[in-house]
């Protein structure tokens, strides 16, 4: 049943010491019953998800893990936009709630001086023509220090707080980001596709910047030019050929 506007996000908002991950949290209460727009928030994970199969380093107290259950109507096709509204809602969030520049590198990760702050990850149930269910999980590197870093992501990762050199509070900005949310999946839910993309673009720290792409059977070397109304990257080969990018992992290259 739909909901009058500004009500969908938050209407259920479950907190958790502890969860293996808030995604699969969250689809579990899904099929339990709860409402499209519930929200799950944990203090830590033991198993938190990464893109890609790999690990989501969730240690207790620091960082803000959420998960939110929907049931979109958009069509399987443009599955892809879901996570690139959730990065300008989260970002959109971040930058107003920190005042800091955090930019977005396709699809879904947030950054702050080309580290990684934040990511999403999107996890859909699609049956035949529908999406029946899609879990959007937020990860964001809230209070975590240099020292609680492991090695491995030193180089790569960064926080809110090494930016700021303060707290900041995990429940406020969670507040930021579901009101956020709330307004751009309702206009996903509206169809309103170009204000997403025109607003990722503006978010985005990713177009116009050479780019590396890593694919599981080879690499290519380009300049990021835009992304389509499936949220696709286009990219400009070297050769001057273009290409669409749905999956891979895209690395910035110095500026
Ligand atoms: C990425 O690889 O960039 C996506 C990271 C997503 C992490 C978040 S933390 C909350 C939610 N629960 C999970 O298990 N993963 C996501």
């Amino acid at each position: 049943k739909s909901l009058p506007s500004g009500l969908e996000i938050g209407r259920e908002i479950v907190v958790y010491d502890e969860v293996e991950s808030t995604n699969s949290k969250a689809n579990e209460l899904l099929k339990q019953g709860y409402p499209s727009g519930t929200v799950v928030i944990a203090d830590r994970q033991t198993k938190g998800k990464g893109r890609l199969g790999r690990t989501w380093i969730s240690p207790p107290g620091k960082n803000l893990y959420m998960s939110i259950a929907l049931k979109p109507t958009i069509p399987p096709k443009y599955a892809t936009l879901l996570t690139l509204t959730s990065v300008v809602a989260c970002t959109t969030a971040l930058r107003r709630y920190t005042d800091i520049p955090v930019v977005i590198k396709w699809p879904n990760d947030m950054l702050i001086d080309d580290k990684k702050v934040g990511g999403i990850l999107t996890e859909l149930k699609i049956e035949g023509e529908k999406i029946k269910a899609a879990v959007v999980g937020i990860g964001i590197n809230v209070n975590m220090t240099e020292e609680d870093m492991p090695e491995e992501i030193k180089e790569i990762a960064s926080s809110l707080k090494i930016y700021r050199k303060e707290d900041l509070s995990r429940g406020l900005l969670a507040v930021e980001i579901i009101k956020e949310f709330d307004k751009w999946y309702q206009l996903l839910e509206k169809r309103q596709r170009k204000t997403i993309i025109d607003r990722w673009m503006q978010l985005s720290g990713t177009i116009g910047r050479q780019v590396k792409i890593i694919f599981t059977d080879r690499e290519i070397l380009a300049t990021a030019e835009a992304i389509d109304e499936e949220g696709r990257l286009i990219v400009k080969l070297n050769d001057g050929t273009y290409e669409k990018i749905s999956a891979g992992d895209v690395t910035l290259l110095r500026a």
